[in-house]
């Protein structure tokens, strides 16, 4: 499947695991579709960003590098991809945050409490899409295994918001605890999709593993790049507003690298503690940040991942012609995500 193609089956799958909601309902899984941006802020039928859909197609050429067929996995693929829009409904809850992808987000449109039971809705109906892997022809006991290991790779999603949410306001936070929360928040689901996607073709332990770990180092660059453009990125091309994770106060990769290494780093720790930052503090803390070479350690630092990552896919067996095709695009969606924008 191309690029588009593979899009418009992984939205149909996600659809297709709705329920047909009575009329009463019908706005509770309408927010949901909101956010996932199929309908506008009035709930009528729209055409918004959907996201890049990264995770859904890592499970759609993980299953095919181990020899299976992505067709089958599409529910697989929609539940990996409505799973992460869960964690980001609550995400953005968690941290109060307004704008996602363009938009307003679901809870500063319907309050608090809506977007908890919006996300706990969307959390179930990621399972129920999984569920689905049965009327694919997948063997029960297979289905089993992957809902399992979704479930623990969930889990981990979770330990990950904990510690991300600990973290805030400490200022003590080395690298290495840094990577404990990022390989977990982030790298667990991304590691989830290639793993799940291999264990969906029912590949032998060594294949899934090799995935895994692809997936993890994946996971890992992706999110320190995420770090680099929550503070430089473009708002027009992120969809987030400007420096927005110096405005919260986020003790990202590169303000833990600064925390360590700058000369100035007990004005940047007072500018992390005091009144709220305003644009002018923000702009100092951007300098110190500057000066230090915060961005550049953290291109660097992801770049390893992303090398890590290569000699993982290297080791993936492929038993097909086919299947090896599948192993270079996974090699080729993993360096389109080098020094990304968005
Ligand atoms: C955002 O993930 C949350 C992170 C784990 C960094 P993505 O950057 O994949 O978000 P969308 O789905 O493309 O919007
Ligand atoms: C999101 O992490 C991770 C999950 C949703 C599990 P962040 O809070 O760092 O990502 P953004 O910046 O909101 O996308
Ligand atoms: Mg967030
Ligand atoms: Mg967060």
């Amino acid at each position: 499947m191309t690029k588009p193609e593979s899009h418009l089956a992984i939205q149909q799958a996600m659809r297709a695991a709705f329920p047909q909601a009575e009329e009463r309902v019908a706005r509770f899984y309408q927010m949901q579709e909101y956010h996932l941006g199929w309908r506008n802020e009035d709930l009528t039928p729209g055409e918004a960003d959907p996201g890049k859909l990264i995770r859904p197609q890592l499970v759609l050429l993980a299953t095919q590098a181990a020899g299976g067929d992505p067709a089958q996995a599409l529910p697989l693929a929609a539940g990996v991809q409505l799973l992460h829009d869960f964690t980001l409904i609550h995400d953005d809850i968690e941290d109060q945050s307004d704008t996602r992808r363009g938009r307003r987000t679901l809870w500063s449109l319907w309050g608090l409490a809506q977007g908890i039971n919006a996300g706990d809705g969307m959390f179930v109906i990621a399972h129920l899409a999984i569920h689905r892997l049965s009327a694919t022809g997948l063997p029960p006991e297979r289905v089993l295994t992957v809902l399992r290991r979704f479930d623990e790779v969930i889990l981990h999603v979770c330990e990950g918001q904990f510690l991300d949410l600990s973290f805030e306001g400490d200022l003590s936070i080395a690298p290495t605890d840094y990577l404990a929360m990022i390989g977990r928040k982030t790298a667990a689901l991304v590691a989830g999709a290639c793993e799940l996607g291999a264990l969906a073709a029912g590949a032998p332990p060594t294949t899934a593993t090799a995935l895994a770990d692809f997936g993890r180092s994946v996971g890992l660059a992706f999110q320190i790049e995420d770090d680099i453009l929550g503070i430089w990125g473009d708002p027009e091309v992120t969809g987030k507003p400007r420096a927005a994770d110096l405005y919260r106060r986020k003790v990202s990769l590169p303000v833990v690298h600064a925390l360590a290494s700058s000369p100035e780093r007990e004005e940047l720790a007072r500018l992390y503690t005091g009144a709220p930052m305003d644009d002018e503090m923000v702009a100092r803390a951007l300098a110190i940040l500057d000066a230090c070479d915060s961005r550049a350690y953290c291109a660097t630092v992801a770049a390893e991942h992303h090398a890590a990552a290569f000699a993982a896919l290297d080791r993936v067996p492929t038993p097909s012609p086919t299947a090896a095709r599948a192993r270079d695009q996974l090699r080729a969606l993993a360096e389109a995500l080098i020094g990304r924008q968005a």
